[in-house]
């Protein structure tokens, strides 16, 4: 049975079009088209919906990035330029997150100009800021916060992180907060008072994930700069964790609708049924899923019926290229019931979630045009 047939229908256009929903975030496992879904809608609904949208993307290929006309990593939004908003009244802007640069934006916020570029020589800052798991994670809600703060935009679109799993943009926030938190923090302190050889095991235990700094900064120096590294960020934990919160509630805010985005393959289904069941946990709005990149035959003629024909024209001694064409199409037909069949799973764990398919394109989605295809694809699939 087509799972779309199952699961009501996800109708993007009155999501893009409702004026409550000021933030659309699309998460789903590595791969599947989280970029690509995130500027597609950004364009439609400055296009068809004249709203003033902003897309926060996160690590776009350099093509598309080139088309949407972000050619360096500014971290602040830009207008994007030659795209069809006469009739709306729309606007799109667009940006990259600069992982980095957002981290020490919110150092800078919290501190003074002195205090910040002590942290930010720091070879400790420097490897959480560019390196710590969860810090891309982090920063995209930190980002996204800003962004809402500013209230300059009808509509945000958020990319989310090319993480392996999906589940890691929820989680991230909390076990980078939990780790500013201080308490682990707590414990790297507390041996430091003890001397240095006990401090120096612990260390490199705990900070294994920096284990390259570590031995770079091997030395007198290592406590020196944890220390200074760890009372810096002391001072700044109660505002971090507070604006991790902010952002939290407001992902769990009406104005918010997460959209699911899955291939049509068992991994990423799986992937995004874990995350449809995180987010109801959570209080999160979830609007619906995004099946992409499904393969449709065009003819109504399924596998087997494509094969008999085949091999009844080999019988026949009949044209070679339409016996091979034929022979495609059996295969893709047979491509399309195991796609319907996988993503069926989604549909009968979560039935009432609605969902829509968009076909696969023939090429990589690069440019403006390509982005407005998969608009028109997820709006009227
Ligand atoms: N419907 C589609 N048809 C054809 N190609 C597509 C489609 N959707 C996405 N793509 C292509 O698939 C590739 C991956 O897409 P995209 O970068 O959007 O995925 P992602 O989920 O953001 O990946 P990551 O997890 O690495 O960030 C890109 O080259 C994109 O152009
Ligand atoms: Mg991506």
């Amino acid at each position: 049975m087509p799972s779309e047939d199952a699961a009501p229908r996800l109708d993007v256009d009155q999501i893009l079009a409702d004026p409550g929903v000021r933030i659309v975030v699309c998460c789903g496992a590595g791969g599947v088209g989280k970029t690509t879904t995130a500027a597609a809608l950004a364009l439609r609904a400055a296009e068809q919906h004249g709203r003033r949208t902003v897309v926060l993307t996160i690590d776009p290929a350099r093509r598309l990035a080139q088309s949407l006309g972000l050619t360096e990593l500014d971290n602040t939004p830009r207008r994007v330029k030659g795209i069809d908003v006469e009739a709306s009244g729309g606007e799109l802007h667009a940006m990259m997150l600069d992982m980095k640069r957002t981290f020490d934006d919110v150092v800078l916020q919290h501190t003074d100009p002195a205090k910040a570029a002590e942290i930010f020589a720091n070879p400790f800052y420097q490897a959480m800021s560019s390196t710590f798991a969860g810090t891309q994670e982090y920063m995209a809600m930190e980002k996204l916060g800003q962004l809402h703060a500013r209230g300059e935009w009808d509509l945000i679109v958020v990319d989310t992180p090319p993480s392996r799993s999906a589940l890691d943009f929820l989680d991230a926030p909390a076990r980078l907060s939990r780790f500013l938190d201080g308490r682990m923090l707590r414990l790297l302190l507390a041996p430091a008072r003890t001397g240095g050889r006990s401090m120096f095991s612990f260390v490199t235990a705990s900070f294994g994930m920096f284990s390259k700094v570590v031995q770079k900064v091997l030395g007198a120096q290592l406590l020196t700069d944890l220390s200074g590294f760890v009372a810096a960020l002391d001072s700044m934990f109660g505002g971090f964790r507070q604006r991790a919160e902010q952002t939290y509630r407001i992902l769990q805010a009406r104005e918010t609708a997460f959209l699911l985005v899955a291939a049509p393959e068992s991994d990423a289904v799986r992937e995004a049924a874990y995350f449809a069941g995180r987010l109801h946990e959570e209080r999160m709005p979830l609007a619906g899923l995004v099946l992409n990149r499904v393969h449709r035959p065009v003819v109504r003629l399924d596998a087997a019926e494509s094969l008999a024909a085949a091999d009844r024209l080999v019988e026949l001694g009949g044209h070679a290229a339409t016996v091979d064409v034929l022979r495609a199409h059996a295969a893709l037909a047979r491509q399309a019931v195991r796609e319907q069949q996988v993503a069926a799973r989604f549909t009968e764990a979560f039935p009432t979630v609605p969902a829509v398919s968009v076909t696969a394109q023939p090429a990589d989605v690069h440019d403006v045009d390509g982005l407005r295809t998969i608009g028109a694809a997820i709006s009227r699939p």
